[in-house]
């Protein structure tokens, strides 16, 4: 038995022992979430992201959108009333890399499918301040211009599969054809509709 005199009078010896007692308590929360259902389980009816929208999100990722929205609506009233259901860990298990975010310069965007139309999407991202006069949003022109080939969408699908999303080879087939051609702002805004769209299980959602 180490006398407790012992630890404190030797600081290399009680900066191990907190080590050991800190991962022991991180280890306790963390491991089982890797093993619970409710976190590891896709939540019922869940569909994977079609080729614009993949190609879309990553546009989202490309521009940084995730630095000013997050994708996470806590379970707090003046969340749930604004933005709908809060967000639950079985939406997120086929995310790869999941954008949850950090910081709200604007507002969530967990569940913004279907919240405008098409064309305030598209008209909001080329300049905000033509339909939200006091935006502090940046103006995004030339994803108007930029053109998706296509050609990296079905590696993108079959890497995402390798990772447990279930991708279908047709889905994959057919991935090229389906963007090629398609402008970035068009698989943007899919991405944006798709937001709390893939799946129904939640009927307050805005
Ligand atoms: C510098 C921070 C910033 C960045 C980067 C940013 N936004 Fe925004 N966004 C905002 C702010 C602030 C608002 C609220 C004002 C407005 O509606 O324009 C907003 C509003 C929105 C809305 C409307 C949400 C709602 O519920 O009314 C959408 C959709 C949106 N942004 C999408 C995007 C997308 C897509 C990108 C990346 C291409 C992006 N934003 C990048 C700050 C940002």
């Amino acid at each position: 038995m180490i006398k407790h005199e012992t630890i404190e009078k030797n600081i290399g010896l009680m900066i191990l022992l907190i080590i050991i007692v800190i991962s022991g308590g991180g280890l306790a929360e963390i491991v089982p979430l890797f093993f619970q259902s409710s976190t590891t389980k896709p939540i019922e009816g869940l569909r994977t992201y079609n080729a614009l929208e993949l190609e879309g999100r990553d546009i989202y990722i490309r521009e940084g959108c995730h630095v000013c929205h997050t994708q996470m609506i806590r379970p707090f009233r003046a969340e749930t009333e604004r933005y709908g259901h809060y967000s639950t860990a079985n939406e997120f298990v086929w995310e790869h890399p999941f954008l949850w975010g950090s910081k709200r310069t604007g507002p969530d965007l967990a569940r913004v499918g279907g919240r405008y139309s098409d064309d305030w999407q598209k008209a909001h991202l080329y300049n905000p301040r033509d339909v939200v006069p006091e935006s502090k949003m940046p103006s995004y022109p030339w994803l108007f211009e930029n053109k998706l080939t296509g050609k990296d969408t079905a590696a993108k699908m079959t890497a995402l599969r390798k990772l447990g999303v279930p991708y279908t080879d047709e889905q994959i087939s057919t991935a090229r054809e389906d963007v090629q051609g398609k402008t970035e702002i068009d698989a943007l805004v899919s991405y944006l509709q798709s937001l709390g769209k893939t799946h129904s299980v939640y009927t307050n959602q805005r």
